[in-house]
C-alpha cells in the first residue's frame, strides 16, 4: 500500500476499545461513571495496547435513553462532569498516543433539546422543519415499541420518532438542519477528536410515508432514498477536509449494500457495523424475542461480510457492545470453560479481516448479572418490554428469562476494577448494580495472573500489530461445514496465519491441521486434539518451519516469529 494511503487509512491497524461512559468508573461517589473517572484509568488501556477509544455519548441529555437522547450537542452532561473535564480527558489521551471518537446521535435529539421545545410550541418556528410532522400517523412501529408517532397537543398534529417519543426524528431533508450538525461536527473536530461512531447512520433517510411498514424494523428503516447524498456531504464538508474517521452504525443494512456506504469511491463512511451477527440470536420479526442460534450461521456471517467487503471497502468486528448481552452468555461459556472461552473470543475478534472494537470488560471476561427482578432493570427497552409482556399476561419471570438473552443491562453493568464494594467503580451507591462476580473477576485480579483474560488479549492484541497478514491479510475459511471448528487462513503475500477456534465443549479431533505450523499464540498448552474452547494461532509457512517451538507455550507469543516478521 503507498505511504499515504497507509497513512490516510491509520485506522484499519487500529484496535478500538468502546467505553460507556455510565459505567466505566465514577471519580466523585454519585453512582455514575464519569470523564474524571475515565482519565484516572487511561493506564489500562495504554497496558491493554488499544489505540482509539470511542466514547459512547456524553452531551447533555436528560438520560432517557442513557445520553442517546441529546439536549445540548455543544455541551457535556453535568452527570460526566464538565467540559473542562472534557479537555483534560482529551489532552490526557493525546499525551498517551491515544485518538478519541466521539458517538453522534444525529438520526433523533431528545424532545428537551432547544430545537424541539421550540418547533412543538408553534408551526411558526423557526426550527420547526427540523423535526418531522404529520396531520395523520400511519401504521410504522417505533423500535422501542408502541407507534412511531406521538401526538402533540399544541400544535395540534403528530412528529415522528423511530426510538422512543422523547427521541424525536431530525428531519435530513432540511439543508439548514444539515448544515448545522457539519459544524457540531467541526466544534468537536476543533477540540481534537480523531473521528466519529454515527449512531443508526442508515436510519437518516426516510422512505415514503404511504409505504406499509414490511419485513423486519430494521431493513424497513434503513436505506432511505437520499442517505447516500448525505453521507456524501457530510464526507465532503467534514470528514475529508478534516481529515476524520468515520465509522456508521448500520442496522438493516445487508452485505450486498454496504459496499454503497463503505466503498472508497464512493466517498461515504470508512466502515459500519452490521447486524447480521447481532440478531443471529433473535427473531427476524422482532429483535427483543430470543432465538437459538447456530455456529454455522456465525461462520457464514462473518465469512459473507469479509467477501462482501473484500477489495471494496474495511469491515468493523466486533462481539460486544452497550446493546448487547455479554458476549461469553451469548456465545461462549460461563461454567467451568469460561476463560478458555473467553481467550477464544479475543482471538476471533482480533485475528478477523476489518477493525476490531473491545467492548469495555469483554477484556476481562464479563459475563451477563442476575437481574431477579425488573425494578432491577435500568433500561429503557426493557422497562418498555415488561409494560408490554404485562398487557400480554407474561409473568416477570418468563420476561426475565428473555432478557437474560436479549437485555441490554447486561452490557452496563458496572466496569469490575477489584474486589472492593461494587468492584471499586463507585464509592456511591451505583446507578446499576454491579455484577456480584467482581469479587472472582476483576481487573486487578487479571493483572495479577499472567494466564489470565486480560494478558491474554494484551498479547493478542500485540501479535495482531505484529503481523501484517492479520490486518490485511486475505480471508479464507478451512472446512468451512464444521459444526464446532471455526478455522481460516489469513495471508499476506508469502505469509500464512492459520486460526483453528474450537467453538464447544467437547474435544475435537482435527488430524494434521496445523501441525507443522509455528504456534504463535494459543489458550492451551501443547496441542493434539483440540480441547474445549480451545484457540491457536499458527504461522504456517516453510521457509520458518527451523524456528518452530515442539510445543506452544501458554499464552506467549513466540518470540523468533515476532522478530521475522518486522
Ligand atoms: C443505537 C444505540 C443505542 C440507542 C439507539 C437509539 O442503536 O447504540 O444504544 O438506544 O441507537 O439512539
Amino acid at each position: 500500500m503507498p505511504i499515504e494511503a497507509a497513512a490516510r487509512d491509520w485506522w484499519k491497524s487500529a484496535v478500538v476499545y468502546q467505553i460507556y461512559p455510565r459505567s466505566f468508573r465514577d471519580s466523585d461517589g454519585d453512582g455514575i461513571g464519569d470523564l474524571r473517572g475515565i482519565a484516572e484509568k487511561l493506564d489500562h488501556l495504554v497496558e491493554l495496547g488499544v489505540d482509539i477509544v470511542w466514547l459512547c455519548p456524553v452531551y447533555a441529555s436528560p438520560q432517557v435513553d442513557n445520553g442517546y437522547d441529546v439536549s445540548d450537542y455543544r455541551a457535556i452532561a453535568p452527570a460526566f462532569g464538565t467540559m473542562a473535564d472534557f479537555d483534560d480527558l482529551a489532552r490526557a489521551m493525546r499525551a498517551r498516543g491515544l485518538r478519541l471518537v466521539m458517538d453522534l446521535v444525529f438520526n433523533h435529539s431528545s424532545d428537551q433539546h432547544d430545537w424541539f421545545r421550540s418547533a412543538r410550541a408553534s408551526k411558526d418556528s423557526p426550527w420547526r422543519d427540523y423535526y418531522i410532522w404529520r396531520d395523520q400517523p400511519n401504521d410504522w412501529r417505533a423500535v422501542f415499541g408502541g407507534g412511531a408517532w406521538t401526538w402533540n397537543e399544541p400544535t395540534g398534529d403528530w412528529y415522528f420518532h423511530i426510538f422512543a417519543p422523547e427521541q424525536p426524528d431530525l428531519n435530513w431533508e432540511n439543508p439548514r438542519l444539515r448544515a448545522e450538525l457539519w459544524d457540531i461536527m467541526r466544534f468537536w473536530a476543533e477540540k481534537g477528536v480523531a473521528g466519529f461512531r454515527l449512531d443508526v447512520v442508515s436510519f437518516f433517510s426516510k422512505k415514503p410515508f404511504d409505504l406499509p411498514q414490511a419485513g423486519g424494523i430494521f431493513s424497513f428503516y434503513a436505506n432511505g432514498p437520499r442517505i447516500h447524498d448525505y453521507l456524501q456531504e457530510m464526507r465532503s464538508e467534514v470528514l475529508d477536509p478534516l481529515g476524520l474517521m468515520s465509522v456508521g452504525e448500520a442496522p438493516g443494512v445487508s452485505a450486498e449494500d454496504a459496499p454503497l456506504y463503505v466503498d472508497p469511491a464512493r466517498g461515504e463512511l470508512d466502515m459500519i457495523f452490521h447486524f447480521d451477527h447481532a440478531g443471529i440470536d433473535r427473531t427476524p420479526e422482532d429483535f427483543w424475542k430470543p432465538a437459538p442460534w447456530r455456529l454455522a450461521d456465525l461462520k457464514e456471517i462473518l465469512g459473507r461480510w469479509d467477501t462482501a467487503l473484500a477489495g471494496r471497502g474495511w469491515n468493523s468486528l466486533y462481539l460486544g457492545n452497550h446493546d448487547l448481552p455479554r458476549l461469553l452468555s451469548r456465545f461462549g461459556d460461563t461454567g467451568e470453560h469460561r476463560a478458555a472461552a473467553a481467550k477464544l473470543f479475543a482471538t476471533l475478534l482480533l485475528t478477523l479481516r476489518g477493525t476490531p472494537y473491545i467492548y469495555q470488560g469483554d477484556e476481562i471476561g464479563m459475563v451477563n448479572a442476575p437481574f431477579a427482578a425488573i425494578e432491577d432493570t435500568r433500561d429503557i427497552v426493557a422497562r418498555n418490554g415488561w409494560l408490554t409482556a404485562q398487557a400480554e399476561g407474561r409473568a416477570e419471570q418468563d420476561f426475565l428469562a428473555d432478557h437474560s438473552l436479549v437485555g441490554r443491562d447486561h452490557a452496563r453493568t458496572p466496569l469490575q476494577w477489584d474486589a472492593s464494594p461494587n468492584g471499586g467503580f463507585t464509592a456511591g451507591e451505583p446507578w446499576i448494580a454491579a455484577n456480584p462476580d467482581f469479587a472472582l473477576t476483576n481487573v486487578a485480579a487479571q493483572r495479577a495472573d499472567p494466564d489470565s483474560v486480560f494478558h491474554y488479549y494484551r498479547r493478542m492484541i500485540a501479535l495482531r500489530k505484529a503481523t501484517p497478514a492479520l490486518v490485511h491479510g486475505d480471508y479464507t475459511p478451512v472446512d468451512a461445514g464444521n459444526a464446532d471448528v471455526f478455522a481460516y487462513v489469513r495471508a499476506l503475500d508469502d505469509r500464512l496465519v492459520l486460526v483453528i477456534l474450537n467453538i464447544s465443549r467437547e474435544t475435537i479431533d482435527i488430524g494434521d491441521l496445523g501441525r507443522d505450523g509455528t504456534m504463535l499464540i494459543g489458550n492451551y498448552a501443547g496441542r493434539g486434539a483440540l480441547r474445549p474452547y480451545e484457540a491457536r494461532v499458527l504461522r504456517m509457512a516453510e521457509h520458518i518451519a527451523e524456528v518452530a517451538s515442539p510445543a506452544c507455550s501458554i499464552n506467549e507469543v513466540d518470540p523468533a516469529y515476532m522478530g521475522l516478521d518486522r
